[in-house]
């Protein structure tokens, strides 16, 4: 008898690791549907099962007619093809489906591999974008608390000098003025659907969106006119030189009261913001025109195409990114493009309006009236106030003091 029990314990024993191990291995195993009743295609649970995240062949149908279900009633309106069949048809597009207008893109009803897209916009872009735009925000205070206002540290000498002109001016405020609307109603379009409903409701939103589409696509135009003008002003002002190294070297003196690094008419730190502006603008605008005429100018597929073969991605670690783009797979890439690259612009240009205004004593001026305060040019643009007197287009108080013979 105790022979027995001794086996009967032991048995167990070694035993149970075995069972263990094979509960283990059976939850660790994706459940497999029982496709039989569809002949293989997927089911109600392949497709709450997709949607919880899990990895679910999507094209089960297996090509056996033996497989296939059961006959079941008369043949409906589609004949021989079940629903399934139908809607697996529209989601691979694979679909004989034709339209009396509207060309290749009309016809795709559903855009499979949209969900990832909208996902991401409603997402990350929306979050990392609006903190992008807080944090510049947040920063720029911090730094007028720490720093405070940029005073002209010299004493003020009453006179002026010419720093803009009427069409610079109109330039500058063209493009300023449309990128301000471009940036709000771009900013609405995107958040309205998660900030503004939920405290103002539908209706408010809907007004709101209709007016905000209408004004960002209209007012683009200004916006591009603008950057045109503004280019062709001041580009010969912005070519980089050496100058510019010694006034970086000094952070330009914004940290540091009393430190002026010479600059003609614009220093490093403003030539960073021309060329982000005319950089940056003419990737937005170009991106914009792609979303403003639907379908008529993809321009994705080819710039995948060409880094492709610099081989830049795949060095990078994307693998060789997509050079056949859908329709619509171009029209979404667009979207995210000009949005990604607008908050980064906006963010540039946050700072921007800062320092033109409350940052720092005498620069608004500068488009304001165009005339600014003699000693805030010898601070701020020593050379270019030098340039300035030598053409006799500003006092020059070395000449003045000489005695007259
Ligand atoms: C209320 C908004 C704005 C204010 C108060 C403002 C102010 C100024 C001022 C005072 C200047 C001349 C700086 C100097 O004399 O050295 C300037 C230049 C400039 N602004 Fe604006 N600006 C605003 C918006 C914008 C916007 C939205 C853009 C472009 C999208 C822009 C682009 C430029 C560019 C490219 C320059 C020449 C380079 C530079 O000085 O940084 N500005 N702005």
């Amino acid at each position: 008898m105790a022979r027995l029990l001794l086996t009967l314990v032991l048995s167990l024993i070694l035993a149970a690791p075995l069972t263990q191990g094979a509960a283990a291995q059976d939850a660790t195993e994706a459940p497999v549907s029982d496709r039989s009743a569809t002949g293989g295609a997927q089911t109600l649970e392949d497709i709450l099962a997709r949607q919880r995240g899990e990895e679910v062949p999507s094209r089960a149908r297996s090509d056996d007619p033996d497989s296939a279900g059961a006959m079941v009633g008369q043949l409906g309106s589609l004949g021989g093809a079940s629903d399934s069949d139908v809607w697996s048809a529209l989601r691979y597009g694979t679909a004989d489906v034709t339209v009396s207008s509207g060309g290749a893109p009309a016809r795709v009803l559903i855009q499979d591999r949209g969900m990832w897209w909208l996902e991401f916009r409603e997402g990350p872009l929306t979050k990392y974008g609006g903190w992008l735009l807080l944090g510049t925000i947040i920063a720029l205070a911090v730094f007028y608390v720490v720093r405070g206002r940029i005073r002209i540290d010299g004493k003020k000498t009453g006179r002026t000098v010419t720093r803009f002109g009427a069409v610079e001016r109109f330039a500058h405020w063209l493009m300023a003025g449309s990128f301000i609307l471009l940036g709000i109603t771009g900013l609405l379009v995107l958040m309205g659907r998660q900030f503004i409903i939920p405290v103002f409701g539908h209706e408010a939103f809907s007004t709101a969106a209709i007016a905000s589409k209408w004004i960002h696509n209209n007012v683009s135009w200004a916006f591009m006119l603008g950057l045109v003008l503004a280019f062709v002003f001041w580009v010969g002002h912005n070519i980089p030189n050496k100058t510019d190294l010694k006034w970086i070297a000094v952070g330009g003196g914004i940290f540091k009261k009393g430190v002026h690094p010479p600059a003609k008419k614009f220093n490093a730190g403003q030539k960073v913001i021309f060329w982000s502006v005319i950089i940056l603008g003419a990737s937005i605008s170009a991106s914009g025109l792609s979303l403003l005429f639907p379908f008529e100018l993809p321009m994705f597929a080819k710039t995948f195409n060409i880094l492709n073969d610099t081989g830049l991605p795949q060095t990078l670690g994307f693998g060789a990114l997509p050079s056949q783009l859908a329709p619509h797979e171009e029209m979404q890439y667009a979207q995210l493009w000009h949005a990604i690259v607008s908050f980064v612009l906006m963010a540039i240009i946050i700072a921007h309006i800062y320092i033109g205004s409350v940052g720092m004593e005498g620069a608004y001026d500068a488009m304001g009236s165009g005339e600014v305060e003699e000693q805030w040019a010898r601070e701020h643009h020593s050379l270019w106030l030098e340039e300035l007197q030598e053409k006799g287009k500003a006092a020059d108080p070395s000449k003045a003091a000489t005695p007259a013979e």
